[in-house]
């Protein structure tokens, strides 16, 4: 599972950063592991605790992220990417803090990895499930992200409906289409995705 927002640095004090809280992808940790599952979750910078029975990796960045999953990716059977990373970073990260001296500053970014449509793209992939978080016809981009990063579930909610707060709204996406979870608190969220999950993995193994 990875969760929370990344940090790209822009200098020793200064760096790019979202406002995700990390609390539905640790949600998502815990209900993993109260289901019995052994869960490694990949989490950037929050203040939330680690929950029971889950082995935690802390980063910070990206591409830290990204080395993590894959350096742990070896026998796992599903991966979770809630995380909210940075689409973009600093193209070079200054050594030294950036003094103030111009009126304008242009910092380039460059692309940051996908890091779920990695990992969904191997030959072995895990079954791969990611969130879209969208302001507007969710239905419409949450679908087009599971074809495009070729995901078994995408988890689909409206940005105000969940972003930084304790309950969430989603709907799952799957190949047989959309089922609308009722709104809870986030745990509960998690505990029914799980549930979708184990009944997908269940039938995907049965056909
Ligand atoms: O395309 P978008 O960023 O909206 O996709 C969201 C999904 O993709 C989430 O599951 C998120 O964790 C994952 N993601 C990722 N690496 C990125 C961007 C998004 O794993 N660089």
């Amino acid at each position: 599972v990875t969760a929370g927002p990344t940090y790209e640095a822009i200098d020793p004090v200064r760096g790019i950063t979202n406002s995700s809280s990390g609390k539905m992808g640790f949600a998502l940790a815990r209900a993993c592991a109260e289901a019995g599952a052994e869960v490694t979750l990949v989490a950037g910078p929050t203040a939330q605790q680690t929950p029971a029975g889950v082995a935690r990796i802390d980063v910070t960045s990206a591409l830290q992220m990204r080395d993590a999953v894959f350096s742990h990716l070896a026998g796992q059977h599903i991966f979770i990417a809630v995380a909210a990373v940075a689409d973009y970073r600093p193209e070079a990260v200054a050594g030294q803090k950036i003094k103030k001296k111009d009126a304008e500053l242009t910092i380039r970014l460059v692309s940051n990895p996908d890091i779920l449509a990695e990992v969904a793209a191997k030959k072995d992939a895990p079954f791969c499930v990611g969130f879209a978080a969208e302001s507007h016809d969710l239905a419409n981009y949450a679908e087009a992200k599971r074809r495009a990063k070729k995901l078994s579930l995408v988890v689909g909610n409206l940005v105000q409906d969940g972003l930084g707060g304790d309950d969430n709204r989603v709907t799952l996406f799957d190949d047989a289409g959309a089922h609308p979870l009722p709104p809870a608190d986030k745990l509960q969220v998690a505990r029914g995705i799980v549930a979708h999950i184990a009944a997908l993995m269940k039938s995907h193994r049965s056909s």
